[in-house]
């Protein structure tokens, strides 16, 4: 009988923690460099917690079971409600703006295909107690440092900017009842990823006039905010909204950042929580799924009942970045395994061989030996298949002078060296 691993989720070999672990290895420095601590939750959550709150979609894809006491549990598919009771039941307590990130383990009951899996890793960074424009511009700045620490330049990577609270604003400015809003929102989301008939037709389903459709489309396609107000004519609010989203977009100008930024009103994001500016990462050929995606969700901490709280942040999950670092060659070929072998050149040095093992390994070089006795030959063939850099060779020269020899593997250059000058002519 052969097993295989369960769909969607994945086993990561030696080389593919390599990926994994420069990925989260980013991930953490970024967030600690621009302010963040860690935190993490747990795994399983009662499935309350993101029923509501989350959206359909997100409940349609969670793992849930019931426990032995007849609880409904699920498997967390995001972090955010997660956050939002943490906080909350410590909300006296936590000074304020609370800057977290996590890089919890994810499932999702999706359909797995290409960057999309059923399990992922995803970082989440988020300020919480702020309704200030920077706490966005921080989280967005945040992103932007992590594409460049990875090597990914603008031309490569991109956040598209927009924001729910102008979209629902445009919505009323074209004359569409705030009462309709939650059910169009969705819909808006999916607009490029459906025929523009099939479009057309959810929104009609909802009660959207053509010339509502035309002007909201309009509306979304335009290049600036500028264009974007006056497709709709005047309104105070959509005004209003617009220089919120133009604050943010100002000060990661200010910060350098504005390179990896770009106005994107097709950017409605799926989850129901959202409440202001919103954004999404993508590759920017947008050959590949979304990079990343966040904004501010205002009410959350509301809902799950805690006081009314800004809160503002993005979740980046490794599987879509990992795709792109791949394809533009921005990781390390081969997984390096060691820094040096051992070599026993007779039976009889094997205890002074185990001795220099010891002392390397402590050292924090990365040392191995063969198991098996056998003749030089055979463990410099072993060597070589290790990947290390260099092979120790413990031979006679031990016993006649008290030395070592150092061959580097790469170009089969040897060197003698005093015994008890080995770690120090290794770290050299
Ligand atoms: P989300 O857009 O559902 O947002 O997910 C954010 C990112 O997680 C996506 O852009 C993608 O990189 C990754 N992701 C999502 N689903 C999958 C999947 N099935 N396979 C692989 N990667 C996936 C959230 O989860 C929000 N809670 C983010 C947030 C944090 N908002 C505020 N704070």
């Amino acid at each position: 009988m052969e097993f295989s691993s369960v769909k969607g989720f994945r086993d990561f070999y030696p080389e593919d923690m390599v990926v994994r672990n420069l990925i989260a290895d980013a991930w953490r420095r970024v967030s600690l460099r621009n302010g963040f601590v860690e935190y993490e939750g747990p795994m399983l959550e009662y499935l309350d917690l993101f029923r509501v709150k989350s959206g359909d979609e997100i409940v349609s894809q969670l793992f849930s079971l019931t426990d032995r006491g007849g609880r409904e549990l699920a498997i967390r598919p995001e972090q955010t409600p997660t956050l939002a009771r943490m906080v909350n039941a410590r909300i006296n307590a936590l000074p304020r703006p609370i800057k977290w990130f996590s890089i919890p383990w994810v499932c999702r009951a999706e359909n797995p295909q290409r960057g999309r899996g059923r399990e992922f890793f995803q970082w989440n960074v988020d300020v919480i107690g702020s309704d200030a424009a920077l706490a966005d511009a921080e989280c967005i700045f945040t992103l932007a440092d992590l594409l460049a620490e990875l090597g990914l330049a603008p031309s490569e990577a991109q956040v598209f900017l927009s924001s729910r609270s102008l979209i629902t604003a445009a919505l009323s400015a074209v004359g569409v009842e705030t009462s309709r809003h939650a059910a169009l929102l969705p819909i808006l989301d999916k607009r490029d990823k459906v025929p523009a008939e099939a479009f057309e037709e959810m929104c009609a389903k909802e009660g959207l006039a053509a010339g509502q459709i035309a002007s909201i489309s309009a509306f979304q396609d335009a290049a600036t905010l500028e264009e974007a107000a006056a497709r709709l004519g005047p309104s105070d609010t959509v005004a209003a909204e617009c220089a919120k989203l133009a604050e943010v977009m100002g000060i990661l100008d200010r910060m350098g950042a504005g390179d990896y930024c770009r106005l994107d009103l097709h950017v409605v994001r799926g989850l129901a929580y959202y409440t202001g500016v919103v954004y999404e990462a993508f590759d920017t050929d947008r050959s590949l799924r979304a990079l990343a995606g966040g904004g501010r969700y205002d009410n959350l901490l509301e809902t799950l009942g805690g006081p009314t709280l800004g809160a503002t942040g993005f979740g980046m999950g490794d599987i879509v970045l990992g795709i792109l670092l791949a394809e533009r060659g921005k990781l390390p070929s081969t997984a390096e395994s060691c820094d040096c072998y051992v070599i026993d050149a007779a039976e009889s040095l094997f205890d002074a061989a185990l001795g220099v093992v010891a002392e390397l390994r402590r050292a924090g070089l990365r040392t191995n030996l063969s198991y098996k006795r056998q003749n030089l030959g055979k463990q410099l063939k072993a060597a070589a298949r290790s990947g290390a850099a260099v092979a120790v060779i413990v031979g006679e020269e031990l016993t006649e002078a008290g030395e070592v020899t150092i061959k580097t593997l790469a170009t089969g250059d040897q060197r003698r060296v005093r015994r008890a000058d080995l770690v120090a002519e290794l770290k050299r």
